[in-house]
Parts: C-alpha cells; structure tokens; sequence
C-alpha cells in the first residue's frame, strides 16, 4: 500500500506515547548513574580516576580455566543451546563444594540449579516466590538487587537494620507478629554488601527456627562466600539444621574466582523453590553456553588454592586501605569478608555535607571513585562503600589523593 492510499487512521500520530509497564517505573532511583556518569567523562577527559566504587574484580581468572574454555569452545556440541538449569556435571560439582566446605549434603538433580550469574538467579527466584500483596525483609542497608528484584516481582519490602543481630532477629520477629499479611520471604546476605558484616552459624539457626515458627521462606545471598580473611570462614545458611526446608542460598563465581563477566552463579537449598526457579528460567533463557559451563568445572575442581591466594590479596589491599584512612584520622573499619570497606565519614565532613555530596567531591577534586552509603538506601547515609579492586599502590595512591582533596576543601570552610 502506498502512502496516498493508506486510511487516515493509520497515519502515525504526533502525540503516540510509550507506556511503560509499572512494574519499572515504581523502582527506585539509581543513585550511582549520576557518578558512573561522571566517571566516564573524566576518564573520556583523560583522568586518571582511582575506581573503588564497583566490586568488580580486575584480576584474571586462573590460566586453566581460560584454557578449558577456549577448548570447549572449539567443539561444535558446546554451540547449541544447553540445558535451562545446566549441565549435570556442573551441578555435581557444586553438590562436592558444598559437601567439602560445609558439609551439606545436596540432591544435585533436584537441589541445585545453574543461574545466569547469582543477580539473574535472585531476581528471577523473587518473581517466582513474589507477587502483589506480598512482602519480603531485606536487610538494610541494601544491596539494590534485593530491593530491585523485589519490586519487580510486585512484592513489597519492609528494610530493618542489618548492623547489629540481635536486634535484627528480634525486628524480624516483631515484623512477623505484627504485620498483616505476615512477610512471606527473608532475604539474607552474610558477608553482607555494602556493610560487610559478617555472622556465625549459630545467626542462621536462629533464622531457621524464626522462618518456622512465622512460616517465611528465606534467600540467602552468599556471594562473597569465597572472599574472608584473617582465618574467618564464612557459613553457609544451608549447614544450619532444618535451613534446607525453609530456603535456598545463591553462590557465584563472579567474586572468588574472577569470572564476573562469565555470569556463573548457583541457587541451591528447597527442591520446590529450586524447581519454582526453573520454571520461570525454562521460560526466560535457554541456559549458558555450555563451554563456559565445561570450563566452570575446572574452576571448581582445581582452582581452590588459587581462591584462597585471591582472598589474600584481598586482605592485603584492605590492609593498605584501611591503615591509610586510618592515618588520616578516620575510624577503622576493617571488614572480616567480602571485597568492601564500609567506612563512615569522618567528621566535620559527615556533618557538614550530604553522603553523596561528599563522594562527589572526592571524585571531581581526587580523582577516586567511591560509592555513596545513600545509594545503598537511607540507613547508608553518613558512610562510604570503597571496593578492594585496585592494587595496594594505587589504594595508598587513592588515600594520598583523598587526604589533598580534603585539605584543599577544608580552605573553603
Ligand atoms: C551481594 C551480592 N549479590 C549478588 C551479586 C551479583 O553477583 P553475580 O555476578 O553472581 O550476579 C553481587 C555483585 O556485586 C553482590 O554484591
């Protein structure tokens, strides 16, 4: 048909507009954009910008990992579509990790499932357990994804205060006994980002007798389960007895073992939560691409010194970090685990500015990229989130740099 005779209805019309769906335009502002905004454009400026902002690592994975890929990736049977929830032998390794650090005896069929990366696994776990009316805790303050994944699956989210236990178990049950409809989901996530806190198996007791007695099902993000020092071993939610009844937990290989950009990452734990989850993936994807799969199990079969060796530099780097700050005056916030610092803001400068202002300043007149508490929620505000990724050198450099930025800032006050 050409343009004369086609009917005037189906002009196109000047005022058409998109609409889009609620479930994206009720989430909750990204505070990072605007500083991944600027970071871009002073590096484009040609800045040297000290990253300590994302916790994305820099450092490659093991060579036979690499090797194993490039190997899978030339057999022609690794390029069609794999299985939904991956392949059998990457589940039965996981199944021997979690029995050989834990102790925690996995049906690898039925009891573990392989996920795009642990975010795609989370948020698509969320919308399978998720739906309007229904709530979730998260602690507080959050990583977004918690937050996001929540929200997208139309659930509502109630945040209470991460920092201290006890008073974190004793708000869950509070929230249980008083609210109507009771929450349906407990999300956890111990080594915790942004606030590194870290807990002991006898915390995730607790919570299985809590998810019990309340009837709420529990995620447990253990993503930096691989990353802790000065002897400290993280537990997994799964070794408390009963956990397996109430919940799943989410591992990945993005932190310990390097692969952020691979997107590998674990939910195991519930059978009808694991096989919920891979229904609604059997809709979304086809599963990963199997050479990244085949080379996974390399990495987990061989590469466990090598994880070990990256929580070391992880310590040293924190060390660097933290005795620099600390020189400067500001408190000592040495985490047990996981690849931050979270670090309040010392005075006056807490009082004086907002958290993000203050970030601001750090990136625009020293250079450093930090993320500010407040995109991390209201209970982040007055801290800083500062990741482990760059080398000792340029962390001391980054501390040098904050301490002339601030001495320059202090003229104008
Ligand atoms: C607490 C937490 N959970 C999940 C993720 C996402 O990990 P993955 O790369 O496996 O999607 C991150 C990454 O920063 C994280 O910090």
């Amino acid at each position: 048909m050409t343009d004369e005779n086609r009917p005037s209805s189906y002009e196109p019309k000047n005022d058409f507009q998109i609409q889009v769906a609620q479930r994206v335009t009720r989430l909750p502002p990204y505070l990072f954009g605007r500083i991944n905004k600027r970071i871009h454009q002073k590096r484009t400026a040609g800045d040297d910008v000290i990253e300590l902002g994302m916790g994305n690592p820099t450092d490659p994975p093991e060579e036979l990992v690499i090797e194993k890929l490039v190997e899978a990736a030339r057999d022609p049977r690794n390029h069609r579509y794999s299985k939904s929830n991956g392949i059998g032998n990457l589940r039965k390794e996981v199944g021997a990790k979690y029995f050989k650090k834990y102790g925690v005896r996995l049906d690898t069929d039925e009891e573990v499932i392989v996920c795009l990366g642990s975010k795609e696994g989370f948020s698509h776990m969320c919308l399978a357990m998720m739906g309007p009316g229904d709530t979730a805790i998260v602690p507080a303050p959050y990583f977004p994804v918690h937050v996001y994944a929540i929200a997208l699956a139309s659930g509502n989210v109630i945040q209470l205060d991460v920092t201290d236990h006890d008073r974190f178990l004793k708000n869950i049950a509070y929230t249980c006994e008083t609210l109507y409809p009771k929450p349906k989901l407990l999300c956890l996530c111990y080594p915790h980002n942004p606030s590194s806190v870290v807990v002991e198996q006898a915390f995730f007791d607790e919570v299985v007798k809590l998810a019990k007695k309340y009837g709420f099902m529990v995620i447990s993000d253990f993503a930096y389960a691989d990353v802790a020092f000065d002897g400290y071993k993280p537990p997994s939610f799964l070794a408390s007895k009963g956990a397996i009844d109430v919940g799943v937990e989410f591992t990945t290989m993005s932190k310990g073992y390097n692969m952020a950009g691979w997107r590998v990452g674990f939910c195991c734990g519930n059978r009808e939560m694991v096989s919920a989850l891979a229904t609604i993936k059997g809709y979304y994807d086809y599963g990963m691409f199997q050479a990244i799969q085949v080379a996974a199990i390399m990495a987990l079969r061989h590469t466990d010194a090598a994880v070990e060796a990256q929580s070391v530099i992880y310590q040293s780097r924190r060390d660097a970090l933290c005795d620099g700050l600390a020189r400067l005056g500001w408190e000592d916030s040495r985490p047990k685990a996981g690849m931050f610092v979270w670090q309040p803001i010392p005075e006056p400068w807490r009082s004086r500015m907002s958290t993000m202002d203050f970030a601001m300043m750090l990136l625009e007149e020293g250079n450093v990229a930090v993320s500010p508490g407040s995109g991390f929620g209201p209970a982040g505000e007055g801290f800083l989130r500062m990741s482990l990724v760059e080398n000792e050198e340029r962390l001391r450099q980054a501390v040098r740099q904050i301490k002339a930025c601030l001495k320059e800032a202090e003229t104008r006050y």
